[in-house]
């Protein structure tokens, strides 16, 4: 018997993000890969009871972060103490971890060319700087997809307006780290649709003309 295939499952969860003394309205996307015996949450927003219930009886191998945003990653520590799982950040992010969770550091470091493997599905780390220092993006080739957190959306780059973002960098990293992706592949992002890499690629120049 093949065992079942690894797959993506969404939520959509949602609470609020601030940075720089703002405080805004926002809904998250909340991504898991695994299959029926394992899973990884990918940005654990705002709602640990919602995301729990998704991994079921599962077991967690880890809570991913794509970055240190506190929308994206506010009920990291619940899940991760209800779950006994690991939670994962990209160092250069400890600064907006510490933001919100001060007492609570993360478990371990993510690192670029990290691969994390869940349900026999390679998660390949890609460190995409710009909309914060330790954004990252998790490439799974055989499920065709990128997650891509707060970097690349539909209709172009994540926010670079506030502090610790960087629109050079963010241009540069979705340059030479999404845009080199398979066309076909599926962009799961933070916030709001889906889109695809081929989609969004013939727009890079259009973004930098208008400058975010
Ligand atoms: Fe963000």
């Amino acid at each position: 018997m093949t065992p079942p295939p690894v797959r993506v499952d969404h939520l959509v969860t949602s609470g609020t993000f601030s940075l720089d003394g703002g405080t805004w309205e926002v809904d998250n996307n909340v991504w898991l890969v695994g299959d029926d015996h394992e899973v990884y949450v990918i940005d654990a927003a705002h709602d640990a009871d919602a995301i729990a219930d998704a991994v079921g009886d599962r077991r967690l191998l880890g809570i991913i972060c794509t970055h240190g945003h506190d929308d994206h990653i506010d009920a990291a520590p619940a899940l991760a103490d209800r779950t006994g799982a690991p939670i994962l950040l990209h160092p250069q992010d400890e600064v907006l971890w510490r933001m919100r969770h001060p007492d609570r550091a993360p478990d371990k470091p993510l690192a670029d060319g990290d691969v994390l493997t869940v349900a026999g599905a390679q998660l390949r780390v890609l460190h995409t700087p710009g909309h914060s220092p330790g954004a990252v993006c998790l490439h799974a080739p055989a499920l065709t997809t990128v997650f891509s957190g707060d970097t690349l959306f539909q209709g172009g780059p994540g926010a670079t307006g506030r502090s610790y973002s960087s629109f050079p960098t963010i241009v540069a990293s979705i340059r030479e780290r999404l845009l080199t992706l398979p066309p076909e592949t599926v962009v799961r992002t933070g916030h709001g649709d889906s889109t695809t890499v081929g989609d969004e690629a013939p727009h890079l120049e259009e973004w930098i003309a208008r400058g975010h």
